[in-house]
């Protein structure tokens, strides 16, 4: 492993408390993969595309990848193609994925680009790799949820689309419980760290070899 993305959908930016475990995240990879390059997008700052009118037009259009409206979404993708690993660091917004996210989502998803068809089913185009979502919830969202999960399968689908399959779910559950939220988060610290590939026992192993 060479490089990892890093995409933090959060508002909080930095702040976000998944945004902790997510470096966390990158440093055991460093620890197993030393120089280990990092490229880390904050998509809540915006400022990496939309979907506009004339991106509408290309993508119903069939434009080419030369085409101006697909620029930004181009670059994207090359954040994807330059990387063989990638962590997403996101918060539940109303049962599924933040706006920022789907909007990364509407940018990257490009049919003849990033997924093409076979047998009139959808194939992804970008490289397989090794994918972590760390996913912080103010309510449950596993066993004992009393909300829908449109995140999880969603997200899976989405990046199953590309080529990109079996993410790793750290979830953060609970965080709205002021009183418990410590315990939740050392809690993922210590399932993340037991995790293959993203874990500290995994850089301990690589490191070992
Ligand atoms: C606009 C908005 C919508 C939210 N919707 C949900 C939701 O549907 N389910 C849930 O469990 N938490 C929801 N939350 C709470 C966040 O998921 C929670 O605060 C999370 O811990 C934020 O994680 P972070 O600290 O990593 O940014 C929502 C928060 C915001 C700001």
């Amino acid at each position: 492993m060479k490089s990892v993305l890093l995409l933090n959908a959060s508002p909080l930016g930095a702040d976000a408390r998944g945004h902790a475990l997510a470096l966390r995240a990158v440093d055991n990879l460093r620890a197993a993969h030393p120089g280990l390059r990092l490229l880390a997008r904050d998509l809540s700052r915006g400022g990496f595309g939309a979907v506009d009118a004339a991106y509408a037009h290309a993508i119903i259009g069939g434009a080419g990848p030369e085409a101006p409206a697909f620029r930004r979404s181009e670059a994207l993708i090359a954040e994807l193609e330059q990387t063989d690993a990638l962590v997403i660091s996101t918060p539940m917004h109303n049962y599924t994925v933040p706006a920022a996210l789907k909007l990364w989502i509407d940018l990257v998803l490009r049919a003849g680009r990033s997924f093409g068809f076979r047998d009139g089913r959808k194939v992804g185009l970008l490289a397989d790799r090794p994918v972590l979502v760390v996913l912080a919830s103010g309510g449950l969202i596993g066993s004992g949820a009393r909300q829908p999960d449109h995140l999880t399968g969603y997200l899976t689908d989405v990046l199953a689309t590309i080529g990109i399959g079996a993410p790793q779910f750290l979830c953060l559950e609970g965080l709205a419980r002021a009183e418990t939220a410590q315990g939740v988060l050392a809690g993922a610290r210590a399932r993340l760290d037991a995790l293959p590939v993203f874990g500290r026992a995994a850089a301990q192993r690589a490191i070992a070899s």
